[in-house]
């Protein structure tokens, strides 16, 4: 969205500076705060491993409140054009009669979350809501409730910041955007000489 990087090339370019994530990480962090401000018991945030794990660091250093962090692992897979979703890590919180939170880092088709929300329903929460830091409402397949959203963005695919191309560039301060991902499908090493200066 705004500076091109130029290493790479112009396979990706910065889509979400660590500023602007600052900012509205921050905005979510106090929401979040207001949201449970007269809650019972601290909150559940629970983040979905791994993409989410830095959104999750930075999000809960931003509520002015007290709060208890666990994590879930799933994996998704297509079979016969359907896709399957199971949990591979479970909580280790009881979570009956507790405030959750889920903590993603995209919606995109939505089925994840889907998911996740009828499994976490059926252990009897107070409440559930969902924060995400990004939200591809345009590629939605199945309707699903987000309440706490940090950016709405378009069809594109984005690394850094926790999110990433085959397990790697999850560690950039910045987020950025895939120009042609059809060029770091071929060659997914593409951007590390341009995203790690020392890169050897
Ligand atoms: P959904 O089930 O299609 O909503 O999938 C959401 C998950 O897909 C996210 O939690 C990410 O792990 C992954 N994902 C979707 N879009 C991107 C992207 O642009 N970059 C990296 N991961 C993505």
């Amino acid at each position: 969205m705004t500076e091109v990087a130029t290493a790479g090339g112009g396979a990706y370019e910065i889509f979400i500076g660590r500023e602007r994530l600052a900012e509205r990480v921050g905005a979510l962090g106090e929401e979040l705060g207001e949201r449970f401000a007269n809650a019972p018991e601290p909150p559940i945030l629970i983040a979905v491993l791994k993409g989410s794990t830095m959104f999750l660091a930075d999000l809960i250093r931003a509520m002015p409140a007290d709060v208890a962090v666990d994590f879930m692992a799933i994996s998704s897979y297509s079979s016969n054009e359907a896709t399957q979703v199971r949990i591979v890590k479970d909580l280790e919180h009881d979570i009956t009669g507790r405030d959750v939170v889920i903590v993603e880092d995209i919606v995109d088709t939505g089925l994840t979350l889907t998911y996740l929300k009828r499994s976490l329903v059926e252990r009897g929460p107070r409440s559930l809501c969902t924060v995400t830091l990004l939200d591809k409402s345009a590629r939605r397949i199945v309707p699903v409730e987000v309440e706490h959203i940090g950016f709405d963005i378009p069809d594109v695919f984005v690394v850094g910041y926790g999110m990433d191309f085959q397990g790697r560039y999850r560690n950039t301060p910045d987020l950025y955007a895939v120009k042609d991902l059809a060029r770091l499908a071929n060659d997914p090493l593409l951007l590390v000489p341009g995203l790690f200066a020392s890169a050897h």
